[in-house]
């Protein structure tokens, strides 16, 4: 039987998948563009565990199906590839003959020059007979300066790219707007570059779907529902809470997974469980911009712009995302919200543990409380009240 999986790209022989055809069928597009003039250059991104390698992989796993005759379709990764920031640009120079390995199967020697590397893909001198597709992964993991030496590259391949033989280029990382900062400008059309969205409710009950067809285990529709709304469909997120309630919490057939079931997942999932992009997140919350983190709990109408820094940082890392919101004259803004109810519970736990004391009274009500045991009764429960504010 096939399992949810919750770290690096789901295959479907193993796992649940959704298939996202759409999504796949948007990226090879892009890829392609004008079959004769040549297709764009743009950056898949989102922040992190969102499904871009799986997607990439996938694009992949399409071409050589559909056009292999046409293209060589090759990706490389970045991952692995250390160059301290200290460390001089051209150390990437050393590092091309392990990626042109891993992407082409080719033994080259390291160019000299990066003027030596843009000639591997020149038309007459180069190494290459027919247009390539490429994907680099990991991108942004790169350090700065040598992101924009290689930005710059690219872009003078494609303002001659009748000389080149790179026809479609995607970049894949948390960043969108790769090549902004430099001075130069991009080859990146950032209009096109393509986000890897959340999983929607259809897509999180096709997984269940799946899960219970294999299993003959029931799934009550409202976890699969809850697994949604605490998530916003995180696909990363999602692929854990399948794991915790199928495997790790499961209280095994002919028992269903019920409500009381997700319960408990729920509370070792805020308390108990590690999981990598929840780590990664707090990592980053505590970073530079902790003091727009904790505003957001206690503001509910901090203006989003994706041109303030801050906020920026906090967007494509996955802590932050946006709403729209009317203000009390109507006027229509976005404003800031975490990325989704379970994000903001673990922040809010591991942040006021780290700040008891310090910078804020802990909240007299936790961000996500309803207050059911106050309102849900005929009269206002002044005791529970009194004591919840102690
Ligand atoms: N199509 C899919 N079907 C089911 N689950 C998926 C799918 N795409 C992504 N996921 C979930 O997201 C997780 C991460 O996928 P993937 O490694 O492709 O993401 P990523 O964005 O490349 O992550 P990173 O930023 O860490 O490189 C998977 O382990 C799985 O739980
Ligand atoms: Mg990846």
């Amino acid at each position: 039987m096939r399992r949810f999986s919750s770290y690096g790209p789901v295959d479907k022989k193993n796992h649940f998948t959704v298939p996202r055809k759409a999504l796949v069928k948007a990226c090879m597009e892009s890829l392609i563009g004008d079959p004769e003039e040549g297709g764009h250059y743009f950056t898949i991104w989102a922040p992190r565990q969102t499904g871009k390698t799986w997607l990439m992989q996938q694009v992949i796993r399409e071409m050589e199906s559909l056009c292999r005759d046409r293209y060589i379709i090759a990706k490389m990764s970045c991952q692995g590839i250390i160059i301290e920031p200290d460390m001089p640009e051209d150390t990437f120079l050393g590092k091309i003959p392990r990626l042109m390995l891993d992407g082409f199967d080719m033994d080259v020697d390291a160019p000299e020059t990066w003027e030596e590397w843009l000639l591997f893909f020149h038309k007459r001198k180069g190494l290459f007979q027919k247009p390539l597709i490429l994907f680099i992964d990991e991108f942004d993991s790169l350090p700065p300066g040598v992101i924009d030496r290689i930005v710059t590259l690219f872009r003078d391949v494609y303002l001659n790219r009748h000389d080149f033989h790179i026809h479609g280029l995607a970049l894949i990382g948390v960043r969108a707007v790769l090549g902004v900062e430099s001075d130069r400008g991009s080859p990146f059309n950032i209009q096109r570059s393509l986000h890897v969205p959340n999983f929607t409710l259809e897509e999180v009950t096709e997984l269940f779907r799946q899960y219970e067809s294999e299993s003959e285990q029931i799934i009550e529709a409202e976890v699969v529902r809850q697994v949604f709304e605490t998530t916003l469909g995180q696909p990363g997120l999602v692929g854990w809470f399948g794991e915790l309630l199928t495997e790790t919490y499961n209280p095994g057939a002919p028992n269903p997974i019920d409500l009381p079931v997700w319960e408990d997942v729920y509370e070792a999932a805020c308390f108990r469980e590690w999981n990598n992009t929840i780590l990664n997140l707090i990592k980053k919350a505590r970073g530079p911009y902790v003091r727009y983190v904790l505003d957001l709990f206690e503001k509910p109408d901090i203006p989003f712009s994706i041109h303030a820094e801050w906020c920026n940082y906090l967007y494509l890392n996955g802590i932050i995302g946006e709403e729209i919101q009317a203000d009390r004259t109507g006027r229509k803004r976005y404003v800031c919200r975490f990325s989704s109810p379970f994000v903001q519970t673990c922040l809010f736990h591991a942040l006021t543990h780290d700040l008891v004391g310090e910078r804020f009274p802990i909240l007299v009500i936790e961000p996500l409380d309803t207050l059911d045991e106050v309102f849900d009764k005929p009269e206002l429960e002044v005791v529970v009240v009194a004591i919840g504010w102690g």
